[in-house]
């Protein structure tokens, strides 16, 4: 068996068929799967019959597991957290905004895997912006504002007791778990070369980026919501349909993404691991 990558013909994304990710992969096949998630930034991997020690054995071929903050775990695992909505849940949906997973890490997460078990027949897509090509696309005076900035990532509007999901967040069915740590703050350059293939590229969006530094909030907001609109144009998207028994690896220094909702009355389940950026 050999493995074969077709590209979505979208902004970024590819399906890779010809793998059974039930087995131990070998070198090559681990290579050749990082070198098409380093050129097509999300990868999809279909019919596969995963197990959890299947999704962590994979997880670990590119790295370790992140740390994963403001969830609990699944029962029995240290390093996987559901992603989950029941038929009835009436709560906002789950990262329905942009963002690249865990931006307000010192060493966020270089990519996440997200393997699915319950998928409804409609809706319950997952978007993709592609932010090299974000990049490469910005117009001249728009990428001179930009240029330099150290954004201010958190997760306080997300995640703090009163955010998001904080403390009036209720009848969700995700362990999510709000925290003062929020608040916390990390700088991170906003233009920024991929650390693999030094592709240069826009890291995260508004939301959990909260500022830039020397800037007032007056003058960061319009800036960042002006940003946030750029970055999520239509061109720079893929498209993510699921399947039941898909795996999906992304790359968060690459993409950001956003879940969609359209699935009301049905359950949606998938387990998700993050992959340690490099070293980490
Ligand atoms: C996530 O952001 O990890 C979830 C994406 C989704 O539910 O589609």
């Amino acid at each position: 068996m050999s493995i074969a990558i077709t590209a979505s013909g979208q902004a970024c994304g590819a399906a890779v068929t010809g793998i059974d990710l039930t087995e131990d992969l070998s070198q090559d096949q681990v290579a050749e799967i990082r070198s098409a998630w380093l050129e097509h930034h999300v990868l999809a991997f279909p019919d596969q019959h995963m197990s959890d020690d299947d999704l962590e054995r994979f997880t670990l071929y590119f790295g370790g597991f992140g740390h994963d903050p403001f969830f609990d775990p699944i029962e029995g695992r240290e390093h996987i957290a559901a992603i989950q909505r029941k038929a009835n849940e009436t709560s906002p949906l789950f990262a329905e905004n942009w963002h690249s997973d865990w931006s307000f890490q010192e060493h966020p997460p270089a990519g996440t895997c997200l393997r699915a078990i319950d998928i409804p027949p409609i809706g319950g897509d997952t978007l993709f912006a592609n932010q090299h090509a974000s990049l490469d696309a910005m117009p001249s005076e728009m990428r001179a504002k930009l240029e330099g900035k150290i954004a201010i990532h958190s997760a306080q509007l997300a995640y703090a007791p009163d955010g998001t999901y904080g403390d009036k967040d209720e009848e969700r069915s995700m362990a999510i778990r709000p925290d003062e740590s929020a608040r916390a703050t990390q700088l991170h350059p906003l233009v920024r070369n991929h650390p693999e293939t030094h592709r240069p590229g826009l890291f995260s969006c508004l939301g959990y980026i909260i500022g830039f530094e020397g800037m007032t909030q007056q003058e960061a907001l319009p800036l960042l919501t002006e940003l946030y609109a750029w970055q999520s144009r239509d061109e720079f998207v893929y498209r993510h349909k699921w399947e039941p028994d898909m795996l999906l690896m992304w790359d968060n220094r690459s993409v950001l993404h956003c879940a969609t909702g359209g699935y009301e009355g049905h359950d949606r389940l998938l387990h998700r691991t993050t992959i340690s950026a490099f070293g980490h």
